[in-house]
């Protein structure tokens, strides 16, 4: 029932709302969900996401970018394309990058291109400008190096900037020669264009593999991607592989001036070219020539998924040139998802690593666009209710050229007798804990997602949850990362926090010893388990916070422990702030204290009642407390200077971490912010300091350097 949340890092308060601390956290989880979505698509050929959610990502991450400029690195992935290659395939580095294409969904969008082109090239309304129109193939974009003739080289595009070298399997495929005899073949040629699979010879090779018990393929696309990337030629060579040659990278002299008359030249010398393109002087033609292509696009006998426009004239696309990944002269006009109507069986709930419940279709399989479909996602609770999905239904479903479908409505004609309304369960499928809506106070209205509220107990988010614990903030055990995490888990070894405690004596008394596992040795067991000794004390605002209770970071964990002392106390705060059968407790005196602490509104407090609520979690702690011991927080120096004060940080400290020179600040009694306003108090800027310095210089708070800081706090 578990699966991970591949979109898990995608989070609905707008950009301009978050904290420069939320961006990074954000952009660095947005980056990491992105390159996990390139391996799967690039290196493995089976990606879990569709390209409108991955593009949604991708869309995120750089409008945070773009609203922190700071946050974007060497590594940013705006200035990438795809996936670094994988290690088993030897690495091309490609003498000019292969980029993407931008993409349009609609005619307006054309309208734009076209329009905008004429802007950038300054064109009178008299000045002609013509554009090449030709199918975008569905495969997988490859260059073939020419020298003298021959195919010495043959790559993928990998991450636009190094490919992978499949020079030996690209040799099996009949289409593309081996040696080029032209008398105006250039000396050296990168030859570009798309390696697919006819859609009849995708079919023929998926009935071949299902009868022989192996892997059968998404779609042709895959099919294609799968068959190039074998380690072994000879099974690339039994596969049915094609190619269409449409661009060039490097190039020792080119035959024409124009991208028309250079593919034409690429057909004379034996390569497959597109016949399907033409060329236009204006937005209608472009579009006519589109209508065409989509008109044809089920006859064609292998798979497209839009239309490519591209500048003729080799002069002005040098003018032109390029916008991050993709060419300025060039645009990709998609075509509209694809639908099929089928009759959903089933709805299944997944839980994903942070516990949100995402409710997924099982459906009879069906075929859309050429690709069998058995499910389907279903967003949430609300476009359930929405759409009025009910088991049994008839329903329209509908794939965007890629991987997850999705169901666009019901056909209500066709509904079953005594079919009911979906009831969205309440309790989380992997374990049986409430799962809950939480309430945005401001708007009174419920987040669209339910969540398990059993995160300590809940095997579909526990290794998260133990990563959680055992990190830097919180119980900060060395030794202990997420890779290690997830082995103790999946060996069975600490399936909750306390096991973490009892790990050591278990382990003495164990056949199978931690020191003999893969990973793992005599030194790193010996050190872990002094690590893990040596956290039995831990202050309790870090246990709080180790709990991974929703909304309870640490400023909100030192918050709850300023006031209630011990875990206990909180226990017994939260519980009797409990309003029997009631989802969402207030109102009481339990509430009335908890909700009267400085700084906690109602949606931590409805976090810490939702979780002391669940009665697994009260064990959990309870078992925790039997092996460590909460020491009481630093109190606070009522008589510090900084008492009561706003502090931000901001540029490079040189005496102490960001981390430490915060908790030093909240010991002292002061607020540490993220970023700077009018109820700042004081901004201590290190060397680098940037934009927060000028904005504490403009609205004339005091600014000190960190020497004057620890002048000032003794
Ligand atoms: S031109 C610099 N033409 O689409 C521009 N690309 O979304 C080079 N593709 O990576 C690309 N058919 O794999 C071009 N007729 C076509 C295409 C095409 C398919 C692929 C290609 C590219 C991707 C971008």
């Amino acid at each position: 029932m578990t699966a991970p949340d591949p979109l898990k890092p995608l989070r609905s308060t707008k950009v301009e709302a978050l904290t420069e601390a939320e961006a990074a956290a954000e952009h660095a989880a947005l980056a990491d969900a992105i390159r996990g979505h390139d391996a799967l698509y690039y290196r493995e050929d089976a990606p879990v996401v569709s390209d409108a959610e991955y593009d949604a990502l991708r869309r995120r991450y750089e409008d945070i970018e773009a609203r922190f400029p700071g946050l974007k690195g060497e590594d940013s992935l705006t200035e990438q394309v795809g996936a670094a290659p994988v290690e088993k395939f030897g690495k091309v580095v490609h003498g000019v990058p292969m980029l993407s294409l931008a993409n349009a969904f609609s005619d307006a969008e054309v309208e734009e291109f076209v329009a905008r082109v004429r802007r950038f090239l300054n064109l009178k309304d008299t000045d002609e400008v013509a554009f090449t129109c030709e199918p975008k193939i569905d495969g997988l974009s490859c260059s073939l190096r020419y020298e003298a003739g021959r195919l010495q080289v043959a790559a993928t595009r990998g991450d636009g900037q190094v490919g992978e070298d499949v020079t030996q399997n690209v040799r099996t495929i009949a289409e593309i020669p081996a040696r080029v005899a032209a008398a105006d073949f250039p000396e050296v040629i990168d030859i570009r264009g798309e390696v697919y699979m006819a859609a009849a010879d995708f079919a023929a090779l998926n009935a071949r593999q299902a009868q022989a018990g192996e892997k059968v393929f998404a779609n042709p696309r895959n099919a294609a991607a799968g068959s190039l990337r074998q380690l072994d030629p000879a099974i690339t060579a039994s596969r049915p592989l094609k190619f269409f040659a449409y661009a060039w990278g490097e190039a020792s002299s080119l035959p024409a001036d124009t991208q028309h008359a250079v593919v034409e030249a690429f057909a004379r010398w034996g390569f497959p070219t597109n016949p399907l393109t033409i060329r236009a002087t204006d937005a209608a033609g472009l579009i006519a020539h589109y209508r065409k292509i989509e008109e044809e696009r089920a006859l064609l006998g292998y798979d497209i998924d839009g239309v490519v426009y591209k500048v003729d004239r080799l002069d002005l696309q040098r003018r032109l040139g390029f916008v991050s990944r993709a060419p300025r002269w060039a645009l990709a006009h998609k075509f509209p998802a694809q639908q099929a109507t089928t009759v959903l069986d089933e709805i299944e709930i997944q839980v994903g690593r942070t516990g949100a419940l995402t409710p997924v279709a099982k459906l009879r399989p069906v075929t859309v666009g050429g690709v069998v479909v058995s499910s389907a996602t279903l967003h949430n609770e609300d476009e359930i209710a929405r759409k009025d999905i009910r088991v049994g239904d008839t329903v329209v479903v509908q794939r965007a050229g890629d991987v997850i479908p999705q169901v666009v409505r019901v056909l209500t004609d066709h509904r079953p007798a005594g079919a009911e309304p979906y009831r969205f369960p309440h309790t989380c499928p992997a374990c049986g804990s409430h799962a809950v809506r939480e309430v945005d106070p401001k708007t009174g209205k419920e987040d669209v997602v339910r969540r398990c509220t059993g995160g300590l107990i809940c095997p579909a988010q526990m290794v998260e949850r133990l990563r959680h614990f055992v990190s830097r903030n919180a119980f900060d055990i060395e030794g202990l990362g997420e890779k290690q995490v997830a082995a103790l888990y999946e060996w069975g070894l600490v399936k909750s926090p306390a096991d973490i405690f009892t790990l050591a004596a278990r382990n003495a008394a164990s056949l199978q010893r931690l020191e003999n596992r893969e990973g793992w040795g005599k030194t790193s067991a010996t050190n872990l388990f002094a690590a893990i000794e040596g956290r039995r004390k831990v202050s309790v605002d870090r246990f709080v916070f180790a709990l991974g209770i929703r909304h309870v970071g640490e400023t909100n964990a030192k918050r709850l422990m300023r006031h209630y002392s011990t875990v206990e106390a909180l226990r017994d705060g939260a519980l009797s702030a409990v309003m029997p059968g009631e989802e969402h407790p207030k109102g009481n005196e339990g509430w009335a204290e908890l909700t009267g602490i400085d700084g906690i509104g109602d949606v931590v407090a409805e976090a810490v009642v939702d979780f002391f609520a669940e009665p697994r979690n009260q064990e959990v702690v309870a078992a925790l407390l039997g092996e460590v011991e909460p020491q009481p927080m630093e109190q606070v120096a009522a008589e510090s200077p900084v008492a009561g004060k706003t502090v931000v940080f901001t540029g490079a400290l040189e005496r102490m971490t960001r981390d430490e020179a915060k908790a030093m600040a909240e010991r002292l009694g002061a607020k540490v912010a993220g970023s700077v306003s009018a109820k700042t108090d004081l901004v201590v800027a290190g060397p680098g300091a940037g934009s927060k310095l000028e904005k504490a210089r403009g609205l004339g708070v005091e600014v000190i350097s960190e020497e004057e800081w620890f002048e000032r706090v003794g």
